[in-house]
């Protein structure tokens, strides 16, 4: 089964996070493991927020665990749906992206059909994306 981020939120709320730190940490290590071994730091900020705990406290509970790992990289999300997956040059165009700073993955559907092309960068989705887009996002970082 698909790792959902607010399905697995919910979840470890219900096991008593943030007040249960074992399962602010499982949270993290679920996480870590979907996003290929390392926590993206767009998302520290979405679980802190989902959690209503201060970054910090997430940043520090990440230091303080050695296996849990925070990555330095940037995420490319590319919506590889029945709609947005048609749009070959946009795939292209992102695969020419990959770099030792940006992180590009092909998701499932994000359920906004009616708007794609659809892509995540770092967290924030963006609609009607083309190659323009995509440049405009990475360019710093290319
Ligand atoms: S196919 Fe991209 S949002 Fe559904």
């Amino acid at each position: 089964m698909a790792w959902n981020m607010e399905e697995a939120i919910v979840y470890y709320k219900k096991q008593g996070a943030p007040a249960d730190q074992s399962a602010v940490t499982a949270l993290l290590r679920e996480a870590q493991a979907e996003h290929g071994g390392t926590i993206p730091a767009y998302l520290v900020s979405t679980l802190a927020e989902a959690l209503g705990v201060k970054e910090s406290f997430l940043l520090a509970v990440i230091r303080r665990i050695p296996s849990l790992r925070l990555a330095d990289t940037h995420c490319l999300e590319i919506c590889a749906g029945p709609n947005c997956g048609r749009h070959a040059a946009l795939a292209e165009a992102a695969e020419k992206l990959r770099s030792v700073k940006i992180t590009v993955k092909f998701v499932p559907c994000m359920r906004m059909c009616g708007q794609g092309p659809n892509i995540r960068w770092d967290g924030k989705c963006y609609n009607h994306a083309d190659e323009a887009l995509l440049r405009q996002l990475t360019e710093k970082e290319r």
